[in-house]
Parts: C-alpha cells; sequence; structure tokens
C-alpha cells in the first residue's frame, strides 16, 4: 500500500503538445502543432558547441552559468533594453525557460498566494504555480470579434483582482499562442498596478527575438518602475533553432536571484557546459540575432497568403512563430475535436487554443481558433498549404 492521495497534480495528464504530436505521428501528418522547428541551428554555433566538447569543457560548469555566457546575456540586454543586470549576482543559466519558470514559481510564491495568469496561458505556469501552494487565477484577455479581431489585454479586470493574496503577475510577450506583443500602453498600465500593489512580474520572453514588421521588444525591464519587481526568462532554444539543447536564462534583482538560485542549485545544479560555451561564442557574433525575425516574418506571410486561399481564416501574428487561424468558416465545433480531425483527415496537426484555458470544453474557451507553428522548412508550409486548400 502506498500513502494516499499520492499524486499532488490528480487533473493533469500529458501535454496538449505531446497528445498532437503523438497524433500526428500516428496519422503521418505534417505537424504544425508542437513549437519546434524543422531545421538545423546556425552551423557556426554547432561548431562553437563542438570545439567546446573538444577544448575539454565537459564537467560541471558553476551553478549560476558560466560567466562568459552570463555577461554575453547582460551586455545583450543591457543593448535591448537599457538595463544593466550584474552577470554575477542577477543573471542565472537555465535549463531551458522552462526550468527558470518553475525554480522562480517554486522559490516566490508561498502557500496561499495568488498569482494571476492571462488567458490564454502557456500551459506550465498553473500546475508549477500549484506546486508552489499557490493559486492561480486567471484573468481572460478580451477575445477578437469581428469588429475587432484580435486580442487584447483586459488591464481593469486585471486591477480588480488585486488582492491583499496577490503576489506575483506572469506575463508571456511575445505571446503564445496569439503572437500579440506588449505595447507601451500596457507597460504603463503595468505600472499603474505595481503603484496600487507591490507585485512580482514573471516575464517569459522566450520568443524575445522574434518581433514582426520592424517593431522591437518591449519588455517590463525597459521601464525603471518596473524592472525592480521582475523576473525575466527567456530560451535559446527559440531563438537558436534549438529547442533540444534547453538552455535559456533568467533575470532578476540580486536579493530576488539569490531566491530563485536556491531552487536551480538543488533542482539541476548547473547547465551543460560546452553548450553554454558555444552560445558564449556565438553570441560574440554581431549577427548572432539579426535576421531572426526577418526570417520568420517571411515564412509567416508565406503562411498568411497561402490560408487567405483557403477555409481557414488567418489572424495576424506580431511575434512568436505562431499564427492561429479561424476555422469558423467550417462549421460550429469545439476546438479540439477540429484540429484531431484536421491531423486524421487531412494530415496538418495543429494545437486548439482552448487547451490554453483552465476549461478547455467551455464554450467560453472555444473562439474558433486553431494555433499553427511556422518554425518549419518552407517546403513543409507549402504541403500543408496544399492539404488545407482541399478543406
Ligand atoms: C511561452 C513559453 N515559455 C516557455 C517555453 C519553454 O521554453 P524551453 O524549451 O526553453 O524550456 C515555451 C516553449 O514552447 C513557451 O512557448
Amino acid at each position: 500500500m502506498l500513502p494516499t492521495p499520492l499524486s499532488k497534480l490528480p487533473d493533469i495528464g500529458g501535454t496538449i503538445f505531446t497528445e498532437m504530436s503523438a497524433l500526428a505521428q500516428e496519422c503521418h501528418a505534417i505537424n504544425l502543432g508542437q513549437g519546434f522547428p524543422d531545421y538545423s541551428p546556425p552551423e557556426a554555433l554547432i561548431q562553437a558547441v563542438s570545439e567546446a566538447m573538444f577544448q575539454g569543457l565537459n564537467q560541471y560548469a558553476p551553478m549560476a552559468g558560466l560567466p562568459q555566457l552570463r555577461n554575453a546575456i547582460a551586455s545583450k540586454l543591457q543593448s535591448q533594453h537599457g538595463h544593466a543586470y550584474k552577470a554575477e549576482s542577477d543573471i542565472t543559466v537555465t535549463a531551458g525557460a522552462t526550468e527558470a519558470l518553475m525554480c522562480s514559481l517554486l522559490a516566490l510564491v508561498h502557500p496561499g498566494d495568488e498569482v494571476l495568469l492571462i488567458d490564454p496561458a502557456y500551459d506550465l505556469y498553473e500546475p508549477a504555480i500549484r506546486l508552489a501552494g499557490g493559486r492561480a487565477v486567471r484573468i481572460p484577455m478580451h477575445p477578437p470579434t469581428e469588429a475587432d479581431p484580435v486580442f487584447r489585454m483586459n488591464w481593469d479586470r486585471m486591477l480588480s483582482a488585486l488582492n491583499p493574496k496577490t503576489r506575483m503577475l506572469v506575463l508571456n510577450f511575445p505571446h503564445n499562442p496569439t503572437g500579440v506583443t506588449l505595447k507601451s500602453e500596457d507597460l504603463d498600465a503595468l505600472e499603474s498596478l505595481i503603484e496600487k500593489q507591490p507585485i512580482l512580474l514573471l516575464s517569459d520572453e522566450a520568443y524575445e527575438h522574434i518581433v514582426f514588421d520592424g517593431c522591437s521588444q518591449l519588455s517590463p525591464v525597459s521601464r525603471p518602475a518596473l524592472v525592480e519587481h521582475t523576473v525575466l526568462v527567456s530560451s535559446f532554444g527559440k531563438t537558436f533553432h534549438a529547442t533540444g539543447w534547453k538552455v535559456g536564462y533568467c533575470c532578476a534583482p540580486a536579493h530576488v536571484m539569490a531566491e530563485i538560485r536556491k531552487v536551480h542549485q538543488y533542482t539541476i545544479f548547473s547547465v551543460s557546459t560546452p553548450m553554454q560555451a558555444g552560445i558564449a561564442a556565438y553570441l560574440s557574433r554581431t549577427d548572432a540575432f539579426s535576421g531572426l525575425s526577418n526570417f520568420y516574418q517571411k515564412k509567416r506571410d508565406r503562411l498568411v497568403s497561402g490560408l487567405k486561399k483557403t477555409r481557414l481564416q488567418p489572424m495576424h501574428s506580431e511575434g512568436t512563430f505562431f499564427l492561429l487561424v479561424n476555422m469558423s468558416a467550417l462549421g460550429q465545433r469545439l476546438e479540439k475535436e477540429m484540429a484531431v480531425r484536421l491531423t486524421r483527415e487531412i494530415g496538418v496537426a495543429s494545437i486548439p487554443v482552448s487547451a490554453f484555458y483552465a476549461a478547455p470544453n467551455r464554450p467560453e474557451s472555444n473562439h474558433q481558433l486553431l494555433r499553427l507553428c511556422f518554425a518549419k522548412q518552407n517546403s513543409t508550409l507549402d504541403l500543408a498549404l496544399e492539404r488545407f486548400s482541399k478543406l
């Protein structure tokens, strides 16, 4: 007999990404569901990582990360957002954004705390909050309508959700799955929020280098009033087409980072040394990020113009490598049902946006939207479009 109850997360099964990828494989479908590229990282980066291995950099890295990588992250963020993080005390290299998010939530959320999430929300946040003993309070964005076909933040509702138990707000911009970016007026709203109650901001910026139409990534750390409240998390996996390497980072004021490091230290201790050394060397190139937004913008535009000839209507994506499509021309259905059907019958897998809500089967979580990942070779995108044209 085992102690009961055994599970701390009895209602949590596999993720929708695993489920749709498995279905794609079973049906030999094109997988535009899970967010990973079907092409390789830059050759120079692969070379830098293998050189690090041949140079003998194969033992434990320092707990917080190799100094050269933390220094490179500090100067990158200084030029992006004008804030000078100290490599020694404010930056930690993590096993992807995932570990940074989990360590931040476990370190900073206390039992009984409330954490505000923006719906639709990436699936990791709520289980991590619950493991920390907290409660997720989900604030839906205004969904798209015919008159205003974009998701918009609902700051009034966010403000009215604040109460003495509120400890943190999780931000994720550029936003997965909607592709929405933060605007200057959103940062104004965040400043008002912090003025009303000095909560923490956990800013998941995994897609920070993929922002379109000449815009640049706006982060709360670009505002002096917000930076002291913010834990910034990002991922090199998305930026360098290397999701399988699982290298990311986390930045926060020193006294906050000290708490996060206590969890990181006993979770994985440190991240793969040659990966860190290779990424640090690659970051010294002036062209490490240039061209990435343009590369993805071309893919977004290719997919959008192809979709316009089908019965799936593309929405606008301002960043990330995701595009939402409206499937209402195919008849009213739960998004998940339609995603499964398109995988089985048309041979293209997608992700139902309803899966990013707490109750995926409820009508208020279903806006007739599917998420497509366009981090795919043009030939893959073209083949998917050909299949969609048969709808
Ligand atoms: C919003 C968001 N945050 C975090 C992650 C996880 O990033 P990583 O693979 O670096 O752990 C993802 C991956 O899909 C993501 O979409």
